[in-house]
């Protein structure tokens, strides 16, 4: 099925499908947006104080207004100028999270811990499944308990409360989990006393939000490190704080690049933030250059197969996997791509295939054999960074492809055709007639 989009005049939906028209080399410069990794819990922190927080460098994205939206459920006032957000949280007039967004946006399960540290009550509805397997959330629910708060599942909802307010603790966290982390760190920075997170994630997102709370005034230290400690205090103020640069996007970008024999400049970004990607791309061919605001990549010679396993920060990100996987579609040799955070993150190895790249999965394990080129074909996009590798792959392709299902695809990449064409792609969005 077609994404189905609002239509101009008659407000009936269009179905819109992307198409490409591969095989130009990539050449000249993107601007990198701000995160949405970073922006979504940034936006979040509004919960824990009555002042207003302004963040600037803000993507326009799907995910984004799905946040504003339910916060706007919540009673929280959202002023939106440009990429600024001013959102204001002093006359909070729900505490419950309804199943028909968190359904949409699994991230909606981070207004949990301000909640119930701030109002001592909260009903979220509990995400459920989605594409890339069961994502549970009993990490969050322990480190909440941890807290000192009451979680009871109802009708579908996890209804969190602490009457008398959240204490600080010891909490150690059995699996790493970003989205924990950041509901936990987000709780404790207005609970009463000392709490130890151990066992975190350490994603440059997971700094930001640090960076941000502190700036309200949270004292928190250690976050980026595997243990992170705050103490908590009674309220926060509120605080203007630029969210950092989409290091995913950033890497999405620089493998477009390199797999299209391109030359690009990414600006609003920096290589700091893709440790171990760029390892990766090094050995695979690629050429890095620091420039004033950000780098250029482009490759070295034919693209080399390289082997990769998933692994949480500052390990090669799950997020880039697909695309990847579509640049070791076309690599000199063979790659061993294994995934190890989430169990079903392969949607995108059967559209692959169906471009004609040679990938076997065993497990948790794809083993991709390079071919000289991929070739168009229509294929269907299952989440954003499936729909990502399935454009890199359309750019490099011969022929036409054609992706439906976008909606995944505007969840995370702002102005994507649009960036893409300034460096020379041929990539629509098309109406598809009934
Ligand atoms: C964040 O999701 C990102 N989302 C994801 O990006 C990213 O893929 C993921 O981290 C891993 O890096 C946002 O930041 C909004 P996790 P999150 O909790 O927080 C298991 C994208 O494309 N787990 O770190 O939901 C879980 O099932 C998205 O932008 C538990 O078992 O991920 C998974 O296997 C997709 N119990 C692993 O941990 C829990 O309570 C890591 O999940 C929580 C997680």
């Amino acid at each position: 099925m077609p994404t189905l989009q609002k239509g101009g005049g008659g407000g009936w939906p269009m179905p819109t499908v992307l198409k490409i028209h591969g095989g130009n080399p990539l050449k000249g410069t993107i601007e990198i947006s701000g995160a949405k990794n970073s922006a979504l819990p940034l936006m979040v922190a509004c919960l824990l104080t009555d002042k207003p927080l302004t963040l600037t460098n803000v993507p326009n994205l799907a995910d984004i207004r799905t946040i504003a939206q339910l916060l706007g459920l919540l009673g929280v006032e959202c002023i939106e100028k440009g990429d600024m957000r001013t959102l204001n949280a002093a006359n909070i007039t729900s505490t419950t999270a309804p199943y028909d967004l968190v359904k949409t946006m699994r991230a909606s399960v981070l207004v949990l811990g301000p909640l119930v540290a701030r109002y001592g009550i909260a009903r979220v509805s509990l995400p459920g499944g989605c594409a890339l397997g069961a994502r549970a959330v009993d990490v969050h629910l322990e480190g909440l308990q941890a807290l000192g708060a009451t979680c009871e599942l109802e009708e579908g909802y996890i209804v969190a409360k602490a009457p008398r307010g959240l204490h600080g603790a010891h909490f150690t966290m059995r699996v790493v989990s970003v989205g924990a982390t950041e509901n936990l760190m987000l709780a404790a920075s207005i609970a009463d006393g000392q709490t130890v997170l151990r066992n975190v994630a350490r994603e440059p997102e997971i700094v930001d939000l640090a960076n941000c709370l502190n700036a309200m005034g949270a004292n928190i230290q250690g976050a980026g490190t595997d243990t992170i400690t705050i103490e908590g205090v009674k309220t926060l103020n509120g605080a203007t704080h630029k969210v950092i640069p989409d290091r995913l996007e950033t890497g999405s970008y620089a493998i477009a690049s390199l797999i299209t024999g391109g030359d690009v400049t990414l600006t609003n970004t920096s290589l700091e933030c893709l440790p171990m990607v760029r390892e990766t791309l090094e050995k695979a061919g690629a050429v890095f250059e620091d420039s004033a605001n950000g780098f250029r990549v482009y490759q070295n010679g034919p693209i080399h197969g390289v082997d990769v396993m998933t692994e949480p920060y500052p390990g090669f990100a799950t997020d880039l996997q697909a695309p990847f996987m579509a640049l070791m579609g076309i690599c000199e040799g063979a790659a061993m791509i294994t995934e190890t955070i989430f169990e079903n993150r392969f949607m995108h190895v059967p559209e692959l295939a169906r471009m004609g790249a040679n990938i076997q999965v065993h497990g948790a394990s794809a083993m991709v054999r390079g071919i000289k080129h991929l070739s168009g074909a229509p294929v269907m996009a299952t989440d954003i960074r499936a729909s990502i590798g399935l454009v890199i792959a359309g750019l490099a392709a011969k022929g036409d492809t054609t992706i439906s299902r976008l909606y995944h695809l505007d969840r995370g990449y702002e102005n994507l055709e649009a960036k893409l064409q300034a460096c020379g792609a041929v990539i629509e969005r098309h109406r598809v007639d009934a």
